[in-house]
């Protein structure tokens, strides 16, 4: 498909997400529909990347693995939002199996919701097409890499993803946990200088880190490129596998203390917002659960005070 431009409609693309996800399937050049799970970014992954499209305001945006389309249409929904009836730089995916496993699904997907002119797309590996943008001098302000999820390929992409984000881009990779592609985040963290923006789900704050939840890993982050690159010598290595733990030996944490904590947070972000019985919907569940947990109870009594002290005594909350 030839790069064009065109006009984006937010609504359409919004309305779409929203039906495929309902529907949980897609149809593909041949009007045959397929299941978008467990392979398309779940809604939370897609909601993540299209927030950090929304706040970074991107001109040039590339992705690497397309499936079913999810993330290209969650990419276009934010690039819809801020251009209005602007035109703009098509967005940039590859993915060489759109056609044959995929049967160009994502590609009748865009195309439905009225954004063929606005993805410049390509069927063919991210080895072969990344080196060629290079070449061609392209530079980008947000990648999104979801390709090939093994250790040699990710780093690969992202070797030359450095290469093609300016300084202080942003680089968004899904699957964290996956032992490769950590390891490439945790490259790109200990040898040039990027810096951790977000993660989902959030990582618990420093202090409240116990050892389990240490170990544990995000499902999908973004990462900044330093403004200036950090000075390499020909022997330059800082280790980044210290303390490495393979996902495979990473103890599973406790199904429900992980509920124990949603609810907890979802508590304090209603008391924050002054709905005290929300609020306390939330503890008094959290606290059926565990009843162990005893900040729950002052929680939980926090909520009878007037919403101005309760919502000052819960202080910053993530999220
Ligand atoms: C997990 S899926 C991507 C899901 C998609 N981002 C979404 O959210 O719906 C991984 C994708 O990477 C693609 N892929 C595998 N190897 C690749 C490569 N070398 N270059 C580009 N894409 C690749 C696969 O065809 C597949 O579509």
């Amino acid at each position: 498909m030839m790069p064009g431009r065109a006009r984006l409609d937010a609504a359409i693309i919004r309305e779409r997400i929203e039906r495929v996800y309902a529907e949980q399937t897609v149809l593909d050049e041949a009007g045959v529909s397929h299941k978008i799970l467990p392979i398309a970014v779940t809604p939370e992954r897609g909601a993540f990347i299209a927030d950090l499209c929304r706040a970074e305001r991107p001109s040039r945006t590339l992705e690497i693995g397309m499936a079913w389309g999810l993330s290209t249409l969650h990419i276009l929904l934010a690039l819809a939002e801020d251009r209005g009836d602007a035109a703009g730089e098509p967005h940039l995916v590859m993915d060489p199996f759109q056609g044959s496993r995929f049967r160009n699904a994502a590609l009748r997907l865009v195309g439905e919701v009225g954004a063929e002119a606005m993805l410049e797309f390509y069927p063919e590996p991210s080895e072969i097409v990344l080196p060629r943008l290079l070449t061609a001098g392209r530079q980008f302000d947000l990648v999104f890499i979801d390709g090939d999820h093994r250790f040699d390929p990710g780093f690969v992409d992202f070797f030359y993803v450095h290469r093609l984000l300016k300084p202080g881009g942003l680089v968004i990779f899904d699957d964290v946990l996956f032992d490769g592609i950590y390891l490439t985040t945790q490259w790109a963290e200990t040898n040039l200088g990027y810096e951790p923006v977000a993660t989902h789900p959030p990582a618990p704050r420093r202090s409240r880190r116990s050892q389990i939840s240490r170990l544990q890993r995000a499902h999908i982050g973004a990462w900044r490129k330093p403004m200036r690159e950090i000075e390499r010598d020909r022997f330059h290595f800082v280790p980044f596998f210290n303390g490495f733990v393979p996902l495979k030996d990473i103890p599973k944490p406790d199904p429900r203390r992980v509920e124990r904590n949603r609810l907890n947070h979802d508590g304090l972000l209603a008391l924050r917002a002054g709905d005290r019985v929300g609020a306390r919907r939330a503890f008094a569940a959290a606290l059926k659960l565990d009843p162990s947990y005893t900040a729950g109870y002052l929680r939980w009594m926090r909520t009878f005070l007037p919403p101005g002290i309760a919502a000052m005594l819960t202080g910053r909350t993530r999220g």
